[in-house]
């Protein structure tokens, strides 16, 4: 596969010889535009946090007896009407009877939803003040979409954490929301050297001497991700992941298929090759009813984001 951009412009096609190129690439030389990696950092520093809740909902897996009364607790009002709208959307609820409380909700469309809904809300909350919701909109549903995908591929590995997974495709490009929000001239410059044709995260490291995925762990640090978590954001493209190799592969492989890098038959041959398979029971008819959900998440990643912004248009 050669460098340079996918057909929708937005990511790097990838190679995980990325990895070499990316960690070979010179520093900055000179240039007004260019920031050292502290002013990176110190901006990380100043990200609002993610609300507590977002932790409870990854212990859970460690700790399935958390309640649906803790994580309301765990809710601001806020938050809470925010989640409540979500799952009275025509996606998740809205099936007429109004869900009112978070008991409800979970009775209505399941703990599964409601989790979803719940990372997905303080998510968007936290970054609420971001400059133009608009301009990030196409970044937000890859990163929705994603999340959705790397969910349904922890399912079909079975993966022990599904709500790690989602995190990971919500969160695993919040270095890109970094460099467009807060350096703004660097992101400028960064498009620029992809349009003549540099590989975007060669651009990356040239300009800011950092890439997306990097400062994407820098983040996920910052927030108090699990280690784990912080690994494969920060090697999403390069596949150096030491942490979780399973959890890596799936967030590398959701965030290709999301972007139409690979289609459902290549991705399961990559896991194959990966050693992971599929339950052994299933059936050329298992599989096609799985790359269907999998084909209607994009739309509901862009439901998500209309209620998850308030973004109705
Ligand atoms: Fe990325
Ligand atoms: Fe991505």
């Amino acid at each position: 596969m050669g460098k340079g951009l996918s057909k929708k412009n937005m990511q790097p096609e990838h190679s995980c010889n990325l990895r070499e190129v990316v960690l070979n690439a010179k520093p900055p030389s000179t240039g007004k535009k260019q920031v050292a990696i502290d002013q990176v950092i110190q901006q990380i520093e100043h990200l609002p946090t993610l609300p507590q809740v977002v932790m409870r909902v990854l212990s859970m897996a460690e700790s399935p007896k958390i309640s649906a009364i803790e994580l309301s607790k765990a809710l601001d009002q806020s938050l809470a009407s925010k989640v409540l709208k979500l799952a009275n959307s025509a996606f998740y609820g809205g099936r007429g009877q109004k869900i009112s409380n978070l008991h409800h909700a979970i009775m209505m469309i399941g703990f599964e939803s409601v989790k979803e809904i719940i990372l997905t809300t303080s998510f968007f909350h936290t970054l609420h003040d971001a400059r133009d919701v608009q301009s990030l909109r196409p970044l937000w549903e890859h990163s929705l979409e994603c999340a959705l995908i790397a969910k349904r591929l922890a399912w079909i590995y079975r993966y022990d954490s599904l709500d790690e997974a989602y995190l990971s495709g919500l969160t695993h490009d919040i270095g890109r929301l970094v460099i467009q929000q807060y350096f703004l001239d660097q992101f400028e410059e960064i498009e620029e050297k992809k349009k003549s044709g540099r590989d975007w995260l060669e651009a990356e490291k040239e300009v800011l001497e950092m890439t997306h995925a990097e400062i994407g762990g820098k983040v996920a640090e910052r927030w108090g991700f699990p280690a784990n978590l912080i690994d494969v954001i920060t090697h999403h493209h390069d596949c150096s992941w030491t942490q979780n190799p399973t959890m890596g592969k799936i967030l590398h492989y959701a965030d290709r298929f999301t972007f139409g890098e690979l289609d459902f038959p290549a991705m399961l041959e990559s896991f194959t090759k990966e050693g992971m398979n599929p339950p052994s029971t299933w059936d050329s008819t298992d599989l096609a009813s799985v790359e269907q959900i999998l084909k209607e998440e994009a739309e509901k990643a862009r439901s998500m984001f209309r209620f998850a912004t308030g973004k109705n248009s």
